[in-house]
Formats: structure tokens, C-alpha cells, sequence
């Protein structure tokens, strides 16, 4: 394991570890912003008990932890994370970059990145927060349950990507947003959210919740980060999970 510092983060890289969440929230007494990388996960999780591909040297695998000190809006986070990938991707000038709600980042409709927040409290200590990110930096294929809706940068840009530097530069983004998401509560997030994102407001989409789905228009977020439907029959609907898909036809 190697550490490398760069402030106000402290990188703990493993070239192997199960899943970097799990390895972090084993880490009962690390202070805030300790970062787990590794260069392969064996058991990388994604949201909805899916694993993540987490294949040797071709992605970023990294966990964040955090500490609010306010009482922490999990969702807020969790958009928060998918803004500072979405502008550390967009340094690399991609055309169609993109965010779904609530987190996941898409290049032409294709998933580059996934983010898996969770909480996790432990006795005395304040709140914890663990951010997971895992971004699809120079994959050249993927398995065949996914290769039709993933991508990486690499194949985007035609040429593969320097993963330190794609590090340094999100964990600058991150560093960036939690320090306004602790001076605003979130609202900033919330707007430069709806900036990046196609899916923000007039987008006609599927929902599809724990037991239902449900179709309409999107009409932007609360400011805690919830999902607006404006529905066929006219009323309003928030949602605060879902898995959103895009209806390519109006209602
Ligand atoms: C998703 O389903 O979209 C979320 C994927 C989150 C994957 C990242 S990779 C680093 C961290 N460790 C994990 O086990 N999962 C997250």
C-alpha cells in the first residue's frame, strides 16, 4: 500500500482490494477526506446489490470519506460526487457528457461513471459518509451484460488516459463542492446539477420505483435533490429514488 497526499486528501492505494467502500468503512478512526484507491477491486458494488467491473489498471476505483458536521442529506452527496466527475471529464473535452439521475454519468447515452454513497455511523464519531466513484477511464471492451450501455474515456477520446491525473483532478472538483455544499447546504450543487444534466427539466422519462413505474415529464430538482415528475394527468410527483430511463417519444 502506498500513501500519497494530496490535500486535504490522504490516498491510500492498494493494487488489490475486495471493494475500496468496504475496505474504508472498516476504517473505524480515519479522519475525513482519507481516499482508498485500488488499481483492481474483486468485489467491486454498484447501487441495487449489482457488482461493478473492476477489471486490473483500466478504471478509477475510489472511496471518500467524509464527515459533515450538519445533519448530512445523502442524496445531496451523492449529486455533489457526479457534478465533480461530469467537470473533471469535461476538462478532457468530450462531446455529449451527461448526468442521469441521480448519479450516474453518461458520454452519448453510455455510463462512464457510477457512484455508490453510503452512510456509515460508528458509535462516538460524527456522521460518516463514504462516497464510492468508479469511472471507466481506459476500458477497451466490456463484458457482454453491459457493453451495449457502458463506455470509457478512453474509448471516447481515441487515446488512453493518464489515471493519476484524472485522480488529482476529481479529488480537486470533490474538495471544491464539499466546501460549497458545507457554506450553501447544497444549493449550488443542486443548480450546477441541472446545468450538466439533459435530464433535468422536459425530458419525458420511465421511472421505475420498488413496485411501480411511473412515465412523465421532468420538471428539475428540489433543493434537496429529489426528482420533480410532472405527470400525464397534470399533477406533480417527487421522487426520491428511481431508476430513470429516457422515453424517446413524447408521452
Ligand atoms: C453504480 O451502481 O452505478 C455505482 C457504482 C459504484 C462503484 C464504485 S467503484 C469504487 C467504490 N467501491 C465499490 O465497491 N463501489 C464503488
Amino acid at each position: 500500500m502506498q500513501i500519497i497526499n494530496r490535500a486535504p486528501f490522504t490516498i491510500h492505494h492498494f493494487a488489490t482490494l475486495g471493494s475500496t467502500n468496504d475496505y474504508l468503512k472498516d476504517l473505524a478512526d480515519a479522519p475525513e477526506f482519507t481516499c482508498v484507491i485500488a488499481d483492481e477491486q474483486t468485489a467491486g458494488r454498484g447501487r441495487r446489490t449489482r457488482t461493478w467491473f473492476s477489471t486490473p489498471g483500466e478504471g478509477l476505483y475510489l472511496s471518500v470519506l467524509l464527515r459533515p458536521s450538519a445533519a448530512t442529506n445523502i442524496a445531496l452527496l451523492s449529486l455533489l460526487a457526479a457534478v465533480a466527475v461530469a467537470e473533471t471529464i469535461a476538462q478532457y473535452n468530450v462531446a455529449e457528457l451527461d448526468i442521469k439521475w441521480p448519479n450516474d454519468v453518461l458520454i452519448g447515452e453510455r455510463k462512464v461513471c457510477g457512484i455508490l454513497v453510503e452512510g456509515a455511523s460508528s458509535g462516538a464519531h460524527a456522521s460518516r459518509v463514504i462516497v464510492g466513484i468508479g469511472v471507466n477511464l481506459n476500458h477497451q471492451q466490456f463484458p457482454p451484460e453491459i457493453s451495449a450501455t457502458a463506455t470509457s474515456l478512453a474509448l471516447q477520446l481515441g487515446h488512453p488516459v493518464d489515471a493519476a491525473e484524472f485522480r488529482d483532478r476529481l479529488l480537486a472538483r470533490l474538495a471544491h463542492w464539499y466546501a460549497h455544499w458545507q457554506n450553501d447546504a447544497g444549493r449550488s450543487i443542486v443548480e450546477r446539477w441541472q446545468q450538466l444534466s439533459s435530464y433535468a427539466r422536459g425530458q419525458a422519462v420511465a421511472v421505475t420505483l420498488a413496485d411501480e413505474q411511473v412515465t412523465g415529464m421532468t420538471a428539475g430538482l428540489t433543493k434537496d435533490g429529489a426528482l420533480v415528475l410532472q405527470l400525464p394527468d397534470g399533477t406533480r410527483r417527487v421522487l426520491l429514488v428511481g431508476e430513470v430511463s429516457r422515453l424517446r417519444k413524447g408521452l
